[in-house]
């Protein structure tokens, strides 16, 4: 978990060890795919959104114990691997906490947390998708939320977004196309594409690829 987030809009890099660009992935889940890319992309910093607790406190473990940063105490606070307790997340080192925060929230109130220009890229991956009439304005590819990411990401940042739901990822092509983003990749099968190589799986992405569903992915870059 990570510092007062009035700390965090005053500079988004302080609750970190290093200076380095920062990335966010909006439901993150159980957090597998943060916890890959960050040990992958180790040169930058990373915020991890999720909505609900408990969800959020699986990720949080998953991504501590797979780095050796320690796990939850049995009467709360946080074990160090040599046993340290801390009562309080900020009472952890910098050096010991490695390069992911996670946070407890809703991408509704991302600029009330961050500055604008704050991230490199965003990720939202398997999404609710929302089907029924009336709540398209909850999908976090609705008009809304992608004038949220436009404002929060650098110019020349990407928004990357994957799907299983092809009602979903046709709704996006049309909302991100008709924003300002630039859509500078697309694919109705992301695993076949060349895309393969590079991409980290999620917790649904596995799921859903073993059931034999095509994954989709769209990368969309805000130009200022
Ligand atoms: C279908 S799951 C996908 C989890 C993970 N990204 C994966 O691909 O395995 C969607 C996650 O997004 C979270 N979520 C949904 N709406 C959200 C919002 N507005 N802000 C933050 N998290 C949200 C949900 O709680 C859920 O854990």
């Amino acid at each position: 978990m990570c510092q007062n987030p009035l700390e965090i809009r005053e500079n988004p890099t302080a609750p970190f060890e290093k200076e380095a660009p920062l990335r966010l992935e909006i439901g993150c889940g159980k957090g597998d795919f943060v916890t890959q890319l960050s040990v992958r992309d180790a040169e930058y910093n990373y915020y991890a959104m999720e909505l609900i607790d408990d969800v959020l406190v699986a990720a949080v473990e998953k991504y501590a114990v797979s780095r050796g940063l320690g796990k939850l105490g049995v009467y709360g606070g946080w074990e160090e691997p040599d046993g340290t307790l801390h009562k309080e997340p900020w009472d952890i080192p910098l050096a010991k906490r490695g390069n992911v925060r996670f946070i407890r929230g809703d991408a509704k109130t991302l600029c009330e947390i961050f500055p604008d220009g704050t991230f490199d890229m965003i990720y939202a991956n398997f999404s609710d998708p929302w089907p029924k009439k009336g709540y398209e304005d909850r999908r976090l590819t609705a008009p809304a939320f992608l004038a949220l990411y436009a404002r929060l990401l650098k110019d020349g940042g990407t928004f990357c977004f994957k799907t299983d739901n092809v009602g979903l990822f046709d709704y996006s092509l049309e909302t991100v196309g008709a924003s300002p983003f630039e859509i500078v990749f697309e694919t109705r099968d992301l695993h076949a594409s060349e895309r393969a190589v590079t991409n980290i799986m999620t917790e649904y992405e596995r799921n859903f690829s073993e059931k034999g569903m095509k994954i989709h992915c769209l990368e969309a870059v805000i130009h200022k």
